[in-house]
């Protein structure tokens, strides 16, 4: 959600912060602006809705080196021209954007800035104001700087100009994510190295509670006493031509196609030269130790987690729970003599997810996270990372992170099994390889998928029910379903809905039933029979070997434990469809961010 840029080089600042904050989009936003300063002070253009609209409002003859960018999600007050960002001080000598959330910005209203008049509902025009307080009490900028992100509680990414210095940009975070980019004539700020990789691929991690002072000649981190700490640069592993569009409409069908190669990619990475799993021995000793494993997660990479239970538990004899992230901080259970933390997260920048990073850790306990962002803030301040190796991932509506979820924990299943001993007749690496296959052919028969789409799909709700394994993707079907077409959906164990949901089927009402698991095939079935004895329109996808006639979908055979990967696909293919005919945003949904990064 949100984003910021920032720029100060040899170079006008417009083009460039627009382009950053287009780089930032699929975050989600409702609102954008810039500020450009140069020798006239500071230009601030800011609107409601999209960069595009901003572009129209952006005066073209304004020039200026230094300059910063914004996308809000909004939090306090409502989505508008005035509440965007960035926010001016009262004096108009400080320009400031930011990311997060500030709990205490009444009581800082309160103790500091009585009297004071705001033009914005925001918490963030507290932080400027405030700042401007002490630098009119005697404080240099950057002290009264460093003596407001002191008095702040809460989450913050910043970016402030100050009218009277065009060399400087003040750049602070604390839960929200930054970072500063470094490159020849010029520095950069950006709340991910995708918005300014146009600039560089170097890249200077921040950590909680730090600031920068941004020249074009350097970045100088300092923690909240002033004192400088060292740190080199990263280089962003992100290939430009990842994040681009290319012939697709929308990133999510390109996301939706690249799966194959995901999950080759991973099998590749994950696959030493004698064809063994490789995978580093502290995790597989942190897999040994543990007596219990915790998955944390949110949205899609939680439904991912109840598909990792199983293959924890069936195969590496481990118990295993999953957890909702923001239940979980406020309503922790009893945990195991030996717990080890698996945390799955697309951005690596969930602040629900984040916050029981932060309370486990200090309790002791050791975590590990599985994330398509190395470098993110769930990826540093775990024990462990896994990378998922799926490649930027632009879309709201989470496609190949999700599978190459699955795919990467059952590749850490069997690892820790073969380390336990177990005896297993499943290769996740071969089987990894025929689920490849087996997405392809899906993907190359998108138009039945969009036939099902329109004709299943003319109501304003959906039903999606499965039992074990297919009961969970079922939840992911529901969830991508609702999340883009905004068609209300419900993942539900077919076993469940005779227990009160069933009241709600009515004549055509769509029921997607998922059929791949041997066990339970008749057993759905017969649930598919209850709802539509009671008038459902019925849609039963089935997997190869188990089909039936009537059968609207089947898929290609795969492991029994590998399905998840391959049965999501029809339900991504039919959401995109769905999305598109109802002339929804399918990329970036009303309400909704890539990265949830406010609690
Ligand atoms: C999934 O399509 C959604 N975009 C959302 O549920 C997402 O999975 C959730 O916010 C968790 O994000 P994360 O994986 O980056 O932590
Ligand atoms: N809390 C600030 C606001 O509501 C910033 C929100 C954001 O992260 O975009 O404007």
């Amino acid at each position: 959600m949100c984003g910021i840029v920032g720029y100060i080089g040899n170079n006008d600042s417009k083009e460039i912060l627009l382009k950053g904050l287009e780089r930032l989009e699929y975050r989600g936003y409702d609102s954008a602006g810039i500020a450009v300063l140069n020798e006239d002070g500071v230009h601030v253009f800011k609107e409601k809705g999209r960069i595009a609209a901003l572009r129209e409002i952006v005066d073209k003859d304004v020039e200026g080196h230094v300059g910063i960018g914004h996308t809000r999600w909004a939090t306090h007050g409502v989505p508008n021209r005035v509440n965007a960002h960035p926010h001016r001080s009262a004096s108009g000598r400080l320009t400031l954007v930011h990311n997060g959330v500030i709990e205490n910005y009444e009581q800082l209203k309160q103790e500091y800035l009585q009297g004071y008049s705001f033009t914005s509902e925001t918490d963030t025009e507290v932080i400027v104001q405030l700042i401007e307080k002490f630098v009119q009490d005697g404080m240099l900028v950057e002290e009264a700087f460093r003596t407001t992100l002191k008095a702040l509680k809460g989450s913050y990414a910043l970016a402030l100009l100050d009218n009277e210095n065009e060399d400087v940009i003040l750049v602070a975070k604390n839960k929200s994510p930054l970072l500063v980019g470094l490159s020849e004539g010029c520095n950069v700020v950006a709340s991910d190295a995708m918005a300014m990789l146009q600039v560089t691929d170097q890249f200077l991690e921040l950590m909680d509670e730090e600031y920068v002072v941004v020249t074009k000649e350097e970045a100088v981190i300092k923690n909240l006493d002033g004192i400088v700490v060292e740190r080199k640069p990263f280089t962003a592993q992100i290939d430009a031509s990842d994040i681009e569009k290319g012939t697709y409409a929308h990133y999510m069908l390109k996301e939706i196609d690249e799966q194959p190669f995901v999950i080759r990619r991973i099998v590749q990475e994950y696959e030493n030269a004698d064809g063994q799993i490789k995978l580093d021995d502290s995790i597989r000793q942190a897999m040994l130790d543990t007596d219990r494993i915790y998955i944390i997660a949110c949205g899609t990479s939680y439904n991912a987690g109840l598909v990792g239970k199983q293959f924890l538990e069936k195969l590496a004899n481990i118990p295993v729970e999953v957890h909702i992230a923001s239940e979980f901080v406020y309503n922790m259970p009893l945990l195991s003599q030996k717990p080890l933390f698996l945390f799955i997260s697309q951005s690596g920048e969930t602040a629900d997810s984040r916050a029981v990073l932060v309370a486990v850790k200090k309790l002791g306990h050791r975590a590990l996270t599985l994330t398509n962002v190395p470098g993110s803030t769930l990826s540093r301040e775990a024990n462990y990372t896994l990378p998922l190796y799926a490649g930027p991932e632009i879309a709201v509506a989470s496609t190949k992170a999700y599978t190459a979820q699955i795919a990467v924990l059952a590749i850490l299943a069997v690892d820790t099994a073969r380390a336990k001993g177990i005896a297993l007749d499943f290769d996740p690496i071969h089987e990894l390889s025929i689920v490849a296959n087996a997405i392809e052919a899906l993907c190359d028969n998108k138009e039945e998928m969009e036939k099902i789409a329109d004709e299943y799909l003319s109501h304003r709700n959906a039903f999606f029910i499965g039992r074990g394994i297919d009961f969970y993707v079922c939840l992911e079907g529901a969830l991508k379903l609702k999340e883009i077409s905004y068609i209300q959906a419900e993942g539900f164990a077919g076993g469940e809905l005779k227990h009160g949901t069933i009241a709600l089927i009515e004549t055509d009402t769509p029921v997607f039933a998922l059929a791949t698991q041997e066990a339970v095939n008749l057993n759905i079935r017969g649930n598919v029979k209850e709802v539509v004895a009671r008038g459902a329109n019925a849609c039963i996808i089935s997997m190869k070997g188990l089909e039936q006639d009537g059968d609207r979908f089947v898929i290609p055979a795969v492991h029994e434990l590998l399905t998840p990967i391959v049965s999501v696909i029809p339900f991504q293919l039919i959401a995109y469809y769905a999305a598109l005919h109802r002339g929804c945003d399918v990329d970036k949904p009303r309400n909704l961010a890539k990265s949830v990064t406010v609690e």
